[in-house]
């Protein structure tokens, strides 16, 4: 059987990573999620100082960050590893947020994760989430969703994930957050969010995980039988 890519775009803190993550678990495919990357690369630029305005600065920078994910079995999940140490709690945390679309929108950084990005889809079977993966990563991925929900619902969201990690955020700070970022996130020159033509819509405000999930799913089973026949028909 023939795999495919899912690629999953959307803003902030709409249910992209859960639902990605339960379906690369479904389908038994690798779960990659590329904001984790850029927010890897956000860390190493706060850590070392790098002026996000010298060019010459962020490129030195990105030939020394090394990115991978590892599989933690006692926690069932993938985490991120930057430079061999394991960040996953420090990237997910609100100083980071409020830097990772500035970062994120500079060109190199760009050209570099999406580079990196290509070759781990490069035996398909992934599913991958982000703001550019069907539009720019994989704009031939077999099966594209772009996942929205309202404002508010976004930010109640991450307001509970980081308390779940002990951070306590008020709504505003959230919603200034979510706001500034979908703003960056839309409006950079660089592969900006937007919809590709041929993804599924998911709005995600008013439905449970378990019903995101069984609807990606069930499209990626559905492309994935389609593309599995078409290739019997020309063989
Ligand atoms: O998915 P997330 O909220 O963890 O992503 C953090 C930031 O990374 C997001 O505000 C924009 C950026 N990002 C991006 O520019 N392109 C991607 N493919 C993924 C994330």
């Amino acid at each position: 059987m023939q795999k495919i890519i899912v690629a999953i775009d959307g803003y902030s803190a709409c249910g992209k990573s859960t639902t990605a993550k339960a379906v690369a678990a479904r389908l038994g495919y690798s779960y990659i999620d590329t904001g984790a990357m850029y927010r890897a690369v956000t860390l190493y630029f706060c850590e070392h100082y790098v002026s996000l305005t010298n060019p010459r600065e962020v490129e030195d920078a990105l030939k020394k960050i090394r990115i991978h994910f590892t599989y933690n079995p006692a926690l069932c999940k993938s985490e991120t590893y930057l430079n061999g140490l394991n960040v996953e709690d420090e990237i997910r945390k609100m100083y980071i947020s409020a830097k990772v679309s500035e970062v994120s929108a500079l060109v190199p950084v760009r050209r570099e994760m999406v580079k990196q990005q290509q070759l781990m889809g490069q035996k398909k079977g992934i599913v991958m989430d982000g703001r550019d993966i069907g539009t720019f990563v994989f704009p031939d991925a077999e099966l594209k969703l772009f996942m929205t929900a309202d404002l508010m619902v976004r930010a109640r969201r991450r307001q509970m994930e980081l308390a779940g990690r002990e951070e306590f955020i008020g709504i505003e700070e959230i919603l200034d957050n979510l706001k500034k970022r979908d703003f960056i996130d839309t409006t950079r020159a660089e592969n900006p969010l937007t919809q590709a033509k041929d993804a599924y819509v998911l709005d995600t405000t008013n439905i449970t995980t378990e019903e995101q999930v069984n609807y990606v799913a069930d499209l990626a089973n559905s492309k994935t039988i389609a593309k599995n026949a078409v290739n019997v028909n020309r063989s």
